[in-house]
């Protein structure tokens, strides 16, 4: 019987993935790990309770996370772990660090420690930094030029994975870098389930200076079937040349190619709820050093893994918007227990709104 060790499990892209494993492994023993941390949410596993060892564990804690890969041998790894509101690491970057640089480290110790069959190490688009007006998109081979407190923090994570890669190359460890996910069970601090519930208690959707800013989006369903590809897919060994060429290394970019600005994600998000869209936008002061652009190129993963996204935004956002319509109670407690979850940067300061 395999044993999947999936950290970051109880939040958004952690718990989804968690879900489809439970169908597509249905005689895998399944150990998550959170700490529930600000977006950890406990009751995002309750879908698969019974199917799931829960572990409350820091991945930054080496002993803890030691302790764990002792007492279950984990065969499959995959790092989701991280602290990842933009937002929140301009407030407070520390808790980022250590989540995304040390926890990347810590995980991939404990696999070289006690080696597992793979390790797929979870990253970001973000890493790449701000990718410029009229450039076409980035790739595997791209410079990371990270800018901002997170994605700087999951650059430092990334760099110390290469590296593992690298220095031990009997360690089977992996690593994506995704576009910005859409789907249910998503803390409404981002712009998606945020735009939803704010409209649903009839208050205007909140957009970051003049919304142009543009990202590009894939359904969380397709980015966990690329996880575990990825995961699953037996890969030839590490050829000299990596040394200079980043795209050589077990590194795969995910994306649907789909590039939209937030301006246009509230409209869609609006329409589908039945409402006017000139009416439910409130533009308010954007965050400091917010990256305006990210485009990703998933040919790498296409052609060597045969990964397609099987959702596209158009026809996918409006039955993104229903499940958080539907499942008013799962976000009703979030509020109730975080309270509101927006940011103002009016005078770029630290004020929460
Ligand atoms: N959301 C996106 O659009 C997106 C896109 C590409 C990549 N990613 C990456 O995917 C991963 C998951 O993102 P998400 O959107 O689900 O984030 P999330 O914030 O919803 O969930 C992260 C989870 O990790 C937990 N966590 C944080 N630090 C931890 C620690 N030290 N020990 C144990 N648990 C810890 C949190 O409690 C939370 O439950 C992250 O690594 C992120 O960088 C996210």
């Amino acid at each position: 019987m395999a044993v999947y060790l999936v950290t970051g499990a109880a939040g958004f892209i952690g718990a989804n993935y968690l879900h489809l494993l439970a169908d597509w492994e249905p005689d895998a023993q399944i150990v998550a790990v959170d700490y529930i941390g600000f977006a950890g949410n406990e009751a995002n596993l309750d879908p698969v309770r019974d199917r799931i060892a829960f572990e409350k564990a820091d991945i930054a804690d080496f002993d803890a996370m030691a302790a764990i890969y002792r007492r279950y041998g984990p065969d499959y790894v995959v790092n989701f772990a991280a602290e990842s509101h933009n937002d929140r690491a301009i407030v407070s970057p520390g808790a980022f660090m250590r989540s995304n640089a040390m926890g990347a480290q810590v995980m991939a110790e404990c696999s070289r420690l006690m080696p597992v069959t793979a390790h797929v190490h979870v990253s970001t688009i973000e890493v790449y930094g701000e990718l410029a007006q009229g450039a076409q998109w980035f790739h595997e081979g791209s410079p990371l030029n990270a800018k901002t407190p997170y994605s700087a923090a999951k650059a430092a994570g990334d760099q110390m994975v290469r590296a593992y890669m690298q220095t031990y190359p009997e360690l089977s460890i992996r690593m994506t870098h995704c576009a910005n996910n859409y789907g249910p069970y998503q803390m409404p601090e981002k712009l998606i389930p945020m735009a939803v519930t704010n409209l649903l208690r009839g208050r205007k959707v909140p957009i970051y200076g003049d919304g142009s800013q543009s990202r590009d989006w894939l359904h969380v369903a397709d980015h966990c079937a690329a996880i575990h590809r990825v995961l699953h897919t037996h890969l030839d060994p590490i050829p000299a040349a990596a040394a200079t060429d980043p795209a050589l290394l077990p590194i795969f970019d995910v994306s649907g190619r789909c590039e939209v600005t937030n301006m246009e994600v509230a409209r869609r998000v609006i329409a589908e709820l039945e409402l006017d869209p000139g009416e439910w936008i409130e533009h308010i002061p954007d965050r400091p050093n917010h990256d305006r652009r990210y485009l990703i190129d998933p040919r790498k993963i296409e052609s060597t893994l045969g990964w397609r996204p099987e959702h596209d935004f158009e026809s996918s956002i409006g039955e993104v918007v229903r499940w958080y319509r539907d499942n008013r109670g799962w976000w009703e407690k979030v509020l109730a227990e975080k309270g509101e979850l927006g940011f103002d940067w009016t005078d770029a300061g630290v004020v929460e709104r």
